[in-house]
Formats: C-alpha cells, structure tokens, sequence
C-alpha cells in the first residue's frame, strides 16, 4: 500500500512553501522507504524554493536527513528495515568513470529512487538533491541510506546528510587542510561553521572566520575559530593577510555562493594557496578575474561538490568521533521544529539568527 504523507512542497518561484499531501510508492527493486525521524533545513532547500537550482517545480524540499529504514524493494542487500540511517545524495554507481578510476567521490551517475512521489492528483514532485525529507516517510535509492551508530540522536545524524558533511569535507577532503595550515573561512552558516571544525580536527593552526553577521562569529569561535573579522566593518583580504604574516592562508573556503566573496577568497590565499568554493552560486552570477593573477597566484582554485565525501566511510566515522565526543556535531542545532515551521525557519535563516533549524517527527 502506498503512504500517504503530509510534506513541505514549493510550487512556483517566490512562492511560500506549503505542506501537501504527498503519495510515497512502496520501495520497488533497489528502493527504500525510510521514516524520517529529523531533517536539517539547508541553504539549499531555500535556493530550490527561489528557483536558484532548476524550474522543476514543484519541489518537495528537506535533504539532511535521518530515519529508519521501514521497508525494502526487491534485492535490496545494503540495509533492511529497522536500520538507522542518515540519507546520503551520493549512492555512488561503482560503473560511471570516475568510479572506475578509484573516485568514487566524484560519482558522474548517483542513484535516486526510480519511482517518483506525487500529489495526490498524480503531479510529480522533484525531490530536493534526489532526496525529499521533510515529510514522515520517503522513498529513495537503497544506496542513499547509510548505516550508522542508533545511539546518535536523529537531529544531530541528518546534519551530516548534507550542510555539516560539505563544510567538513571541504576543509579536509577538498582543501586537504593539514596541521600548522592556516585557514580562513568566508561565511559561517552551517557549511562555514563545519568547515572551521574540520580545519580544527584537522590540526589547522590559524583558522579565521569571515561573516558580516557578529552573531555567526561568535558561534564560529565555537567551533575552532582563533581569530574574527566582520568583512562588513573591515576589509576582509587586508585583515586575513594581516594575520597570516602579510601573506594570506594556506586554504580559504568559500561558504557563501557569490562573486564579491569568491574574490575574497581568490586574493585572501597565500601565494600557492588553494581556494575551495562550497557555497552555490545561482546562474546570473559571474566572476572577473585578471587571467595574469589566476597564473601568477598558483595554487588551486576548486568547487567542493558535498565535501567529496563518500558516505559509507565519512558517515560512520564522524558518528564515531561524536559518540566519543571529539566532534560536537549537536552544537549545529539552533532549535527543533515542527513541519509547518520551515517557511518560519526560512527566515530566520535569511536574519542570522539559527545555524540549523530541524525538523524532527
Ligand atoms: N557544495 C555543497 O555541496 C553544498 C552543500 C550544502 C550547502 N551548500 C551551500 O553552502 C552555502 C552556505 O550554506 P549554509 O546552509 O551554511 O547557509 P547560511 O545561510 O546558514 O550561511 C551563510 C552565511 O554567510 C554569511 N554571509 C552572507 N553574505 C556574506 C558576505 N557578503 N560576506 C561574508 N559572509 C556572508 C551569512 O551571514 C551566513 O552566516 C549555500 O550557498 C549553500 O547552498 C553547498
Ligand atoms: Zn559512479
Ligand atoms: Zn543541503
């Protein structure tokens, strides 16, 4: 029997969201149902609903999730039903070329439920990144769902689903932040608070956050942060460079998504120094750059597509490393909120006011 479930959906561009009741099929050949126990609101479910992805409206939106897993299609092998798992947008294929070159991180053909979740006239919805968590019950992939410790709380678990893993990553699988490095991190959400603790677990010496918001900087110390700079007050690649010896940091990440910030971040780097851009942009934006500064700063300049994490072997670790409290992942949840609240939690993200609002069930 299928399920009949009440979900958050986003209609049209500039649309609130509105919560719909949404059909979910039972799980068919390499499929599962999971019932979501918490799911994080993301920046990114905000970009859906503004059109900022794709025009595949309607979305049925909330992708950092945890649950446990209610039911299996056939020939599922991966888990089975009273798993607890936190819901991944990376089940890799094993086959595409990137897989078969031993990068499976990069995976150019990740799986996603076949079977679509609908209205209940039939409409079919566009699940956030493959996924759609913010409703009780939800169909993905069998390979999305990876196993991890049950003694983590849900709302702490689903963050690593999406926003704290890409911070996370960003630092350490795509940045390679190391010990001694100096760090510096453009904007500090969610993303930006996890990549200061990922340079911090990482052993970075100096790690600097940059956010126009005092609130985000006073959290950002929270998390590792040794040194402040309100780029709205002060000029944020003086202010970097004046703390790194006159030269810039080893590793700047970018967690905001925008041109002005991206090249802060170019020019904040220490000469060889890499770049990582995990905010999304949106299609407008551009980037002017002298080609003669691209050359002559060397380094690398790279785009950090969910951490480059592989789920099956971050997630369980840094679960780990929580239970043993080594990484407070908890420190990520402003507050818990019902269903109805993510238009509310919206806007408080927009305000600065919540790292992480989620919703539990
Ligand atoms: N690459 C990925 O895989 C991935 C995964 C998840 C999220 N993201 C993206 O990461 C970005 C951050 O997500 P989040 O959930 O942390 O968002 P958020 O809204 O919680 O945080 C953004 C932060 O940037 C700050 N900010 C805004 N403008 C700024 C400026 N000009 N200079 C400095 N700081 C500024 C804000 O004050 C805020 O603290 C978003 O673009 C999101 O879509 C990327
Ligand atoms: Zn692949
Ligand atoms: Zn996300």
């Amino acid at each position: 029997m299928p399920y009949e479930v009440q979900g958050v959906v986003a209609r049209g561009k500039g649309q609130e969201v509105s919560l719909e009741t949404v059909i979910v099929p039972d799980p068919g050949p390499g499929e599962a149902v999971v019932d979501v126990q918490a799911c994080g609101v993301c920046h990114t479910d905000l970009h859906y609903r503004e059109g900022g992805i794709s025009d595949d409206y309607p979305f049925l939106l909330g992708h950092e999730a945890a649950g446990v897993v209610e039911a299996v299609g056939p020939g599922v092998t991966e888990v089975e039903p009273g798993d607890f798992v936190i819901l991944n947008w990376r089940a890799v294929c094993g086959q595409c070329r990137a897989c078969l070159r031993g990068r499976p991180w990069y995976c150019f053909a990740t799986h996603n439920a076949k079977q679509k979740m609908t209205l209940k006239d039939g409409t079919e919805l566009s699940p956030a990144l493959g996924i759609g968590a913010f409703l009780d019950k939800t169909i993905v992939a069998a390979g999305q769902c990876t196993k991890v410790s049950a003694e983590a709380p849900a709302q702490v678990a689903g963050l690593l689903g999406c926003g704290v893993m890409a911070g996370l990553g960003a630092a350490i699988n795509t940045g390679g932040v190391t010990r001694g490095d100096s760090v510096a991190v453009i904007g500090c959400g969610g993303v930006g608070d996890a990549a200061i603790l990922g340079s911090s677990l990482a052993g970075a010496a100096r790690i600097i956050a940059v956010d126009v918001d005092d609130r985000k900087l006073e959290w950002a110390k929270e998390f590792g942060a040794t040194h402040t700079v309100n780029s709205r007050e002060n000029d944020p690649v003086e202010a970097i460079r004046d703390l790194t010896g006159g030269n810039g940091a080893d590793v700047v990440v970018e967690a905001v998504g925008r041109p002005e910030t991206y090249e802060q971040a170019f020019y904040a780097r220490d000469l060889a120094g890499t770049v990582v851009l995990v905010g999304v942009p949106t299609p407008e934006m551009r980037i002017d750059l002298p080609l003669l500064d691209v050359f002559g700063r060397g380094g690398a300049l790279k785009s950090s597509w969910y951490g480059d994490c592989l789920p099956s072997r971050d997630f369980p670790m840094l679960i780990d490393l929580f239970l043993q409290n080594r990484l407070p992942l908890d420190k990520f949840v402003s507050e818990t909120i019902a269903l109805d609240g993510v238009e509310e939690a919206f806007a408080k993200m927009h305000r600065g006011e919540v790292l992480r609002s989620v919703v539990v069930f």
